[in-house]
């Protein structure tokens, strides 16, 4: 029988558990179940996925906080997760000259993450995070870009197909559209001279927004093995409220999802000074639920985007990022996060929760507990 539900995701389904327990333990990995079928209407084998976020993607592991270790990878594979995303900034960990060597430690790391993904037999993603100076300043960082990608291939071609490759994510800044669908064909050449069947994650420009996906993302024809991705954070106002790596216009607290809030709420002054986002809060503040701007609505349009994208391309989709900030309201938290969840699947869209213990957490590492209404929005059926 395919692999669809872990023990904890299976329990919640059953209702045992239900969908206000308190946190509940990660069960025994006696549990441990074959690999996942895709979901239906979709051609590549993941369903349900989680970022390990901020570790091997921090300038150096640590530094934000916590690290890696077997526990965490033991405990996702429990509770019925088929895929790890792994963000790492490779660009931290490799000379600045041609070249350009990444260090072997640091390589060595990463071998051990992955192997720890497939011993709990999920899907490793070997995503490129954080490469900032890329997106400062393309010109200067476009060789380097490529050449550690001609490392990474070379180092993992011999893995079998459970390890994927994200070629950068969420490109922005200076690293325009155009910028990006020049230097990531010449990033993904390096990679198919030595690695011509790997499945290849590629994100869109503007922080893979789906818009950009569906209007300006050029992959190269003929390559069957690429597959484009998306992050989902709309409604941004309500996903990251209070995200301290946000500018002050998004630092309002207090939005609900789905809205209406039962009395307007006053944006801070910093948001009023800012017209789109003074805009979004009167019809915040006004609209009914079926038209809110933090509602179905907003979610139903960047899927619609997406369709566009498969529409043309015929390629695969990945949502590798969604997530609301833990900042915000709870359950609102656990209804944007079900109805994000349930459109994705909906369409066949494996995704992929931002992310296990940094602001958008879904386990406790210390407790080694789950959010288990988080888990519920996450896995329980419709
Ligand atoms: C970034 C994180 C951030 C998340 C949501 C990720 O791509 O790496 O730092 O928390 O997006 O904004």
């Amino acid at each position: 029988m395919p692999r669809t539900l872990g023990p904890f995701a299976l329990a919640l389904a059953l209702g045992v558990l239900g969908g206000c327990t308190p946190d509940a333990p990660v069960p025994s990995v006696s549990a441990r179940l074959p690999a996942p079928a895709p979901l239906p209407g979709s051609s590549i084998p993941l369903r349900h996925g989680i970022n390990v976020g901020n570790r091997l993607d921090a300038p150096t592991e640590g530094e934000w906080g916590s690290t890696l270790d077997e526990t965490l990878f033991e405990a996702i594979a429990v509770a019925g997760f088929d895929h790890v995303r792994i963000p790492i900034r490779f660009n931290a960990h490799a000379a600045a000259a041609a070249p350009y060597a990444i260090d072997e430690a640091f390589f060595r790391r990463v071998d051990w993450a992955v192997d720890q993904v497939e011993h709990h037999r999920m899907t490793a993603i070997i995503d490129f995070h954080h490469y900032n100076e890329l997106m400062e300043d393309p010109a200067a960082h476009a060789d380097r870009f490529v050449g550690l990608w001609r490392q990474i291939a070379a180092r993992y071609r011999g893995r079998g197909p459970t390890v994927y490759y994200e070629l950068l994510n969420e490109p922005n800044g200076k690293l325009t559209a155009e910028a990006w669908n020049a230097i990531l064909a010449r990033a993904l050449r390096e990679v198919r001279a030595v690695d011509p069947g790997r499945k290849v994650i590629i994100d869109s420009y503007f922080w893979a927004a789906a818009k950009e996906l569906a209007t300006t993302l050029a992959l190269p024809a003929g390559d069957a093995n690429l597959i484009g991705s998306f992050h989902m954070y709309q409604p941004i106002l309500f996903t990251h409220q209070g995200a301290p790596w946000m500018t002050p216009e998004f630092q309002t607290p207090g939005v609900l999802f789905p809205g209406p809030p039962p009395a307007p709420i006053a944006p801070l002054p910093a948001a009023q000074k800012v017209s789109w986002v003074a805009g979004w809060f009167r019809k915040y503040n006004t609209l009914p639920a079926a038209e809110n701007p933090s509602g179905p609505t907003t979610i139903a349009e960047e899927f619609e985007y997406v369709r566009q994208f498969t529409a043309k391309t015929g390629l695969p989709v990945y949502l590798g990022e969604f997530g609301a900030i833990d900042k915000a309201d709870p359950a609102s938290r656990v209804a944007w996060t079900r109805m994000v969840r349930q459109e994705a699947e909906k369409r066949g869209i494996p995704w992929t929760y931002w992310d296990d213990a940094g602001s958008f957490k879904l386990y406790d590492p210390k407790a080694r507990t789950w959010n288990a209404d988080l888990m519920g929005a996450l896995f329980q059926p419709r």
